[in-house]
């Protein structure tokens, strides 16, 4: 197989250029759709970052710490960088690589794999619209993105797969002899990163004031979506994004950064701000499916893309994580008090994708009847 020579990689969820070659310490981005800060930003209006290095090299009073930072930015951004998660570039970096090759495709070739009722396969260029999760004021228009979705990587004999449960399907592959790489690289990406969003669950539950192992039962087989996405060089129009402003479903989004600004969130002061750009880091924000299970006390913050660079390409792998697809999140215990009742009934990831999907993916509905 030909070297990968591509000059510029994208990531955010909602997309940002990676620049192969740039190791070191990456600058803080310009503002390009905010107005660029004067002055230090007050609590809340900026991305922290947390480095969970300590907490994985198992060091007294690290879950803790952890817990507070995990606290501070779960209730006030909704966004944070996390670093020192161990996770090796070399894969990030061929799972970028791998999304390039697979969107280099003729569009026949990715066509043959369109995305099925589960939205696992292709959606082309415009093939979503954001309705289910928008921005008030905001009309939706179809996202000027094309994206190749995977979710774990079942076998034909598995008793979900033969019982067509819905949101448990096979993927769908690239011919191994075109892209013999493909389908190893991704998996193995899947894994690792389904590892690490595990390995972050006894923070959230120390910020949330439980015990570190709360989560770990609902937690036994993640539900899981890696989003392979594209943004081809445009010209948006009036209220035209690479993907409109929403808020995610999941309970975390996991995005590995790259090199150039193009994502950004909304602050709950309604300013427009982009995380900072840290080499090897990941941007993480948490969905409806958080904010629903914490009633509201951890936020789904609004967040945009728009690929500003001319002429790039822009390549995107956000990761988005879940319980198991049975689990019932009910409003968790230290979240609610007498003056403060769940906000929400409870509800499983099969019940709440099944009205997301719905709203959000014509192919998804129009197959499911
Ligand atoms: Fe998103």
């Amino acid at each position: 197989m030909p070297r990968f020579t591509l000059a510029y990689y994208i990531a955010p969820a909602c997309g940002e250029p990676h620049q192969r070659e740039r190791k070191a310490a990456m600058p803080y981005t310009v503002n390009t759709l905010a107005e660029a800060p004067s002055e230090k930003p007050a609590q809340g209006e900026e991305v922290p970052i947390i480095d969970i290095a300590d907490f994985l090299a198992k060091r007294p009073g690290a879950l803790e710490k952890a817990g507070d930072a995990m606290r501070h930015a779960q209730e006030n951004v909704g966004f944070y960088v996390l670093t020192g998660h161990g996770l090796d570039q070399g894969l990030v970096d061929a799972a970028f690589e791998q999304t390039a090759l697979f969107h280099g495709q003729p569009l026949e070739k990715k066509l043959a794999l369109k995305a099925n009722a589960d939205n696992v396969g292709y959606m082309p260029v415009r093939g979503s619209v954001t309705r289910a999760t928008p921005v008030a004021g905001v009309k939706p228009q179809p996202n000027l993105v094309e994206a190749f979705f995977l979710k774990r990587d079942l076998e034909a004999d598995h008793p979900d797969v033969i019982a067509q449960k819905r949101f448990r399907p096979m993927n769908q592959w690239p011919n191994p002899n075109e892209l013999p790489d493909f389908r190893p690289t991704m998996v193995a990406y899947m894994a690792a990163i389904e590892h690490l969003a595990k390995s972050l669950l006894p923070i959230y539950a120390t910020a949330l004031g439980l015990q570190p192992n709360w989560f770990d039962e609902a937690f036994s087989e993640p539900q899981y979506v890696l989003r392979c996405s594209h943004y081809p060089p445009h010209e948006p129009g009036p209220g035209q994004f690479g993907i409109a402003p929403h808020t995610d479903s999941s309970f975390l989004t996991m995005l590995p950064q790259s090199g150039l600004p193009g994502l950004s969130l909304l602050t709950q002061s309604g300013k427009w701000i982009e995380p900072p750009v840290i080499a090897e880091s990941f941007v993480v924000n948490s969905g409806e499916m958080m904010k629903r299970w914490t009633n509201e006390r951890f936020l789904a913050t609004p967040h945009r893309a728009i690929n500003t660079t001319p002429g790039a390409d822009r390549y995107a792998i956000p990761f988005f994580f879940d319980c198991s697809i049975d689990w019932l999140m009910e409003c968790i215990p230290t979240c609610t008090t007498s003056d403060n009742p769940p906000k929400y009934s409870p509800t499983s990831y099969a019940e709440y994708m099944t009205w997301f999907y719905d709203q959000n993916y014509a192919h998804a509905k129009k197959q499911k009847g």
